[in-house]
């Protein structure tokens, strides 16, 4: 199984094992990541998962869709060219190896 490292706000390190077919969100709230809520369940409405894609890792990920990239406008911290709603991120094999910034503020 794909395992995945998110790095919270606060610079803590936290490898996660993720179930393929899941979305990152789901690994990250499954495994009380801080900072990661995920309050609509991936129904792309709360942008509480929002999410800083390492560089490395953005290659790997699904291409966002037209609606998730409107969402991002209403992220609680800064949106950056990394930004993605990680509900909208299916775990693959390929994202093995993955890492993923919480922002400061998700909530
Ligand atoms: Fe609500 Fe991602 S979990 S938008």
């Amino acid at each position: 199984m794909p395992k995945l490292t998110f790095i919270t706000a606060q610079g803590e390190s936290r490898d996660v094992v993720g179930r393929v077919g899941d979305s990152v969100m789901d690994a990250g709230v499954r495994n009380v990541v801080p900072g990661m809520f995920g309050l609509c369940g991936g129904a792309l409405v709360c942008v509480t998962c929002h999410v800083y894609v390492d560089s490395d890792t953005l290659a790997h990920c699904a291409p966002p869709e037209e609606f998730e990239l409107e969402m991002l406008d209403g992220t609680m911290s800064e949106r950056l060219e990394n930004s993605r709603l990680s509900c909208q991120i299916p775990i693959t094999d390929e994202l093995d190896g993955g890492t993923f910034h919480v922002p400061e503020k998700n909530y």
